[in-house]
């Protein structure tokens, strides 16, 4: 099965496409809003305020060119009210608690907002019914069941798994979507529900307990940077790599009438781009002039993979995705960007820029 003609992002399908982005004000969403904007789209932004300060959805001003619904998505009447409001075709749900080491202080309210947030999102859709079009669910490369310290990347018909409750809360939503597509959205003019695994770096990022973020806080602040495992590989890739994915995946799920496109996909970077932390922090390193020291990390890690790696081959064969840029760019993309925003640029102009970039390639 190939789905036909989806080799870009399609503007004209986005052109005032009415979209419910959920978690617009945190890093990815942030992006996926702005590049939404860039492309015509309505969209609706559903989320309390900025999770970090500085936030790339403050600096770039992402707010003031969207509908924003303050909602947490605990709460399923709020959902679904903010559904009614929005009207959307297009439903894209990236609102989570995503990080690991707070779920491990947290992990009850890790499940909540990860777990029963996609519940009241899906459920909220259901009652919704056939204006919605398309549902991306945004799980998580941690998704997996890696038991050991494998070197094979992950396919998506590979076990579920997570030895954290944050990795396992995205397995459980996983689960959660899995069951309502079966459920609820198998007929004909259904909503189409889709996930999407996927990992990223990219500037604008102030997330706790991140490789990436850590780097800049540490060239910003002068001080070293504290790296857990040195040796860990994971899929690094930049932000607006699995964005497009996304894109396309819901592009995929409104005009796919057989719905081979309703199912889990890996949005990952090329072979090589596998890299380990320290190569990053290598690179990192050289890329600010040699401004970036950093150490090991000595306090008590969370249990984590020390290979994880995915296999994006169906993404790229079925929906005509393909990784949007290799590491090396992608990381001198990231070093633009914060330098920009050292010198007191203007972030909105710089972040478009950076959307445009790719829209080019
Ligand atoms: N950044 C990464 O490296 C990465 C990797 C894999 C998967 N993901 C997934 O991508 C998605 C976005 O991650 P991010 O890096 O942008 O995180 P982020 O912390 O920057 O943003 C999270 C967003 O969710 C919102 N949110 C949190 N709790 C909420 C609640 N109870 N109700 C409504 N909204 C709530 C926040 O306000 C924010 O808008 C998440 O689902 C995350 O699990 C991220």
């Amino acid at each position: 099965m190939k789905i036909a003609g989806l080799v870009n992002v399609d503007p004209d399908f986005w052109a005032r496409r009415r979209v419910l982005v959920t978690g617009h004000t945190g890093f990815k969403g942030a992006w996926l809003s702005l590049w939404l904007q860039s492309l015509g789209a309505e969209v609706t932004g559903a989320a309390p305020g900025p999770p970090t300060r500085p936030s790339l959805y403050a600096l770039a001003r992402v707010g003031r060119h969207m509908r924003e619904l303050a909602v947490d998505v605990r709460d399923a009447g709020a959902v679904r009210d903010a559904l009614r409001q929005a009207r959307p075709e297009v439903v894209l749900h990236l609102a989570a608690q995503p990080v690991v080491r707070r779920s491990l202080r947290d992990p009850a309210g890790t499940f909540e907002v990860n777990v029963m947030g996609t519940v009241n999102v899906l459920d909220a859709v259901r009652h919704a019914g056939e204006q919605v079009m398309a549902v991306v669910v945004v799980t998580s490369d941690k998704c997996y069941e890696n038991p050991g310290e494998r070197s094979r990347r992950f396919v998506e018909q590979d076990p579920l798994g997570g030895s954290d409750p944050y990795s396992s809360s995205k397995a459980c939503a996983e689960l959660v979507a899995a069951a309502y597509r079966r459920s609820f959205f198998s007929g004909e003019r259904s909503p189409q529900v889709a996930t999407a695994r996927a990992g990223n770096v990219g500037g604008g990022d102030w997330g706790e307990d991140r490789l990436v973020p850590g780097a800049v806080r540490a060239v910003e602040s002068g001080r070293s940077l504290k790296v857990r495992r040195p040796d860990a590989v994971r899929p690094w890739q930049h932000v607006l790599s699995p964005l497009a994915g996304y894109l396309r995946l819901a592009e995929a799920l409104s005009r796919d009438a057989d719905g081979a496109a309703a199912r889990a996909w890996n949005f990952g970077p090329p072979p090589g781009d596998a890299q380990p932390v320290s190569w990053i922090v290598r690179r990192l390193g050289e890329m600010w002039g040699g401004a970036l020291e950093w150490e090991l990390d000595e306090r008590p890690n969370p249990p984590e993979a020390g290979h994880l790696a995915l296999d994006s081959s169906a993404a790229e064969r079925l929906l005509g995705w393909r990784p949007a840029l290799r590491l090396r760019d992608a990381l001198q993309l990231v070093v633009e960007w914060h330098s920009a925003h050292r010198r007191g640029e203007d972030m909105r102009r710089v972040s478009l820029a950076q959307v445009a970039h790719m829209l080019r390639r």
